[in-house]
This record gives structure tokens, sequence and C-alpha cells, in this order.
């Protein structure tokens, strides 16, 4: 398995997270004006705005852009925001299929209070459905220094539905069990089986 460095983490964390970039409202409003079905749909440029104002926020790479990352997911998450993740209800006690989130401040405040993530990637990211955007991303380092083992880059799926404002209402993410092992949980026996799911 790959490992990185903190240092290399550090150095890669500002390729996509360096600054919020969206300006949505300037650049016309959203989607919702003309074009066909009663909107135009999210154009490529668009998705990458907020796909990487979404990753500012998440990354909140240094401690003190807390503030900055906050008001940016202020600015692009919609006050009825639900998110869906079975890779987290399944850690979380939640049934899986459940809703993961359904309220926008204790989502937004728990993802501040996770730690810096380091090294996000854009593998894909396509708007798809008109109103939908798919987000592939890898991260070298989804934070935690302390971890006992070496970070391992963490691989997963965000699909993002996005409101007529140009707002994310729904977010579906799914991904891997390193980021878990990153995080310094114990995954025992990762490397092989994990106990009781693939005996
Ligand atoms: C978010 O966190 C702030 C302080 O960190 C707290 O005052 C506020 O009540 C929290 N809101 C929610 C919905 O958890
Ligand atoms: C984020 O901003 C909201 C709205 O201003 C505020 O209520 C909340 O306490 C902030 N959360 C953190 C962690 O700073
Ligand atoms: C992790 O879980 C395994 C198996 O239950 C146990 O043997 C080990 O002591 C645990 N390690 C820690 C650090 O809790």
């Amino acid at each position: 398995m790959k490992t990185f460095s903190i240092l290399s983490s550090l150095v890669l964390a500002s390729v996509v997270a360096a600054a919020p970039s969206s300006d949505w409202t300037s650049a016309g409003g959203g989607y919702g004006s003309g074009g066909n079905n009663g909107g135009s749909c999210v154009t490529q440029d668009q998705a990458t705005k907020i796909v990487h104002d979404f990753a500012f926020f998440l990354a909140h790479a240094d401690p003190n852009q807390i503030q900055k990352a906050n008001a940016t997911a202020q600015r692009i998450i919609s006050e009825d925001f639900t998110q869906q993740s079975d890779s987290i209800n399944g850690f979380g006690g939640i049934p899986p299929g459940a809703l993961t989130e359904t309220n926008k401040q204790h989502y937004i405040n728990g993802t501040l209070a996770q730690p810096p993530i380091t090294g996000i990637t854009d593998l894909q990211l396509v708007p798809y459905n008109c109103n939908q955007i798919l987000w592939y991303w890898r991260f070298a380092n989804p934070g935690n220094f302390n971890a006992p083992q070496p970070p391992q880059q963490v691989q997963g799926f965000n699909s993002f539905t996005i409101n007529k404002q140009g707002l994310i209402t729904d977010l579906r993410v799914e991904f891997s069990v390193f980021f878990y092992v990153d995080l310094g949980f114990n995954v025992s026996g990762f490397a092989g089986p994990i106990t009781g799911v693939n005996p």
C-alpha cells in the first residue's frame, strides 16, 4: 500500500483546496432561468466551481480557515439539506438506507469538527441529469495526524443534487474503509477479511 508523508500531504493539500471559487449568484442566479424544463442545466463550469467550494469546506486544511470554510458552506448548501451515506451509517449506528443528516447547521458543524483533509484530487467531476453532479475523488490523507499507521489514500464518490438557486440540497456519499483506518479507528483485520462482514 502506498504511503504518503505528512509533509507531502500538506504540499498536495493546496492543489484543490486553496480558496473558495464559486460565484454562482453573480454568475447569473443558478440554473433556474430559461432553457429546457423551466431551467438550464448545471454546466461543467458551474459543477467544477461548486465541487471545489465544497472541497475547500471539507478540507478546512488550515485551522485558521474554519470561519472561511463555514462561510463557504453556508453559501453553497441549501437550508433543506439532506445527506445519505451507508459508509457513515455503518459506523454511526444508523440503519442502512436511512438519511444520515437532515440538518444543515448540524452537518456543517460536524464536518468542521473533523480533522482537516489533505491531498484532495478530482478523479471525475461531471454534471448529469441536468441538476446533479458526480464527483469521484481521492484524498491522500483524511486527516488524523495521530493515527497509528501512515496515511493511506481514500477514494469515494459524491453525488450532489442542486436546486434552482444553485445550492446543494442533497448529498449521497460512499467511500472506502481506509477512511476509518486513517482516522485511527480499530478496524481489526482490515488487511484481510473484516470480522463479521466478510468471513
Ligand atoms: C454549531 O457550533 C456552534 C459553536 O461551535 C454552536 O454554538 C452551535 O449551537 C452549533 N450548532 C449546531 C446546530 O450544532
Ligand atoms: C458556522 O456558522 C454558523 C452561522 O453563522 C454558526 O451558527 C456556527 O456556529 C458556525 N460553526 C462553527 C463551527 O464555527
Ligand atoms: C483492536 O481490536 C483487536 C481485535 O478485537 C484487539 O485485539 C486489539 O487490541 C484492538 N486494538 C486497539 C488499539 O484497541
